[in-house]
């Protein structure tokens, strides 16, 4: 079965078709960051006007790319939550028109369980296919979904059942890449900018202090959640303090020592809720999401843990794109889900939000 999958939640206007939920047959992202990069972040209006110029022509090349006309599309899935409503409601309105002119089952997602998803995706090559799908089949497993917009460790029982473990209690992971780069003009988008420069740099030049969650006595275990507000604020207002050599007079700060020193204690953040997560259920295998996924010190941290199995989605299945919504969309399909035309996109999910009592 072959679905169309559309993603407008932010700033990437995205559509593919994935065969049976798992072959890529074509995956076309258009990115808006230049139009973004001279405010250094997402001005909204600019990128809900972008979707509605683009998203016929993306989705036109996405069956282009996969060889069949809208005849040929037997299933239409979207993101309709979170993110940004004005961008949300363009790629929503778009599909719900494809899939009520041809009459097709239409099903609307979840952005963030359609990341946990991507790790099963397959690129269709001539003569096979490549890529880690089968990997990542086993359920449960813990979900690691690292985004501009969210910071969550779930464990994932099944394509639509996650069990929060712990998320950001203030600042998402890439927000704090994000915010840190447009402080010292590091460039745009920020995670990756950072993820470059910090290569250059010395990790161990500041050291900055690890947020303090959990509380003896607490009733309410915080060993699974994060916080990337500290962090940020040390980073970008109390550099000099966190300085482990004392610079010599008139010596500049190097830009590349900050990027490492921060993505190193970011990942440090992660890692050490994570751990927690994987002591506390006895999970070991570990499926990772969202665009900070691409961060090489994460990446190369992670396979490091003895004991730790991580799958990692491709880079460019990583950010956002439209053949994990394709793929997540077609799960729901086969099982006889269908979203009525009347559904409306939202912004948040209260569902994934950790409730204290
Ligand atoms: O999943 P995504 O494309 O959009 C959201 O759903 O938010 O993630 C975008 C976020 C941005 O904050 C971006 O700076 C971050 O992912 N990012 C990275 C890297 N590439 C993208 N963060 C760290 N290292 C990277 N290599
Ligand atoms: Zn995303």
């Amino acid at each position: 079965m072959k679905v169309l999958g559309i993603e407008s939640s932010c700033d990437e206007c995205a559509a593919a078709v994935v065969e049976d939920g798992r072959l890529i047959r074509s995956n076309v992202v258009a990115t808006q960051i230049p139009f973004h990069a001279q405010y250094q972040g997402v001005v909204p209006e600019i990128a809900s006007r972008k979707h509605t110029e683009w998203i016929y022509a993306v989705v036109r090349e996405a069956l282009d790319k996969a060889g069949i006309g809208p005849e040929g599309v037997e299933g239409v899935a979207v993101t309709s939550r979170p993110g940004l409503l004005g961008s949300l409601l363009v790629g929503l309105n778009f599909a719900k028109a494809f899939a009520w002119a041809r009459n097709l089952p239409f099903i609307a997602v979840d952005h963030i369980l359609a990341h946990l998803y991507a790790p099963r995706l397959v690129e269709a090559r001539p003569g096979g296919t490549s890529g880690s799908g089968s990997e990542a089949s086993d359920y449960p497993f813990l979900g690691l979904l690292v985004s501009g917009g969210h910071s969550i460790i779930c464990r994932v029982d099944s394509f639509d059942n996650i069990t929060v473990l712990g998320a950001t209690i203030d600042d998402a992971v890439g927000e704090a890449f994000d915010k840190v780069a447009k402080h010292y003009g590091f460039g745009y988008p920020g995670g990756a900018a950072i993820d470059k420069l910090a290569r250059l740099g010395d990790p161990g030049a500041f050291r900055f202090p690890l947020p303090k969650l959990s509380k003896e006595n607490r009733q309410v275990s915080h060993s699974c959640d994060l916080s990337y507000s500290g962090l940020k604020t040390a980073v970008i207002n109390q550099l000099d303090q966190f300085r482990v050599k004392k610079a010599e007079p008139g010596e500049d700060i190097s830009p590349a020592d900050i990027a490492a020193s921060f993505q190193k204690t970011a990942v440090e953040i992660l890692l050490r809720a994570l751990l927690n997560a994987v002591k506390e259920t006895g999970l070991t295998t570990v499926v990772a999401g969202g665009g900070v996924a691409a961060n090489s010190c994460l990446r190369s941290r992670l396979a490091e843990q003895a004991g730790l199995r991580c799958v990692f989605p491709p880079p460019e299945l990583c950010g956002d794109n439209g053949a994990m919504i394709a793929g997540i969309g077609y799960q729901y399909l086969c099982r006889g889900d269908r979203s009525p035309l009347n559904l409306t996109a939202s912004a948040r999910v209260t569902g994934f939000k950790r409730r204290y009592p």
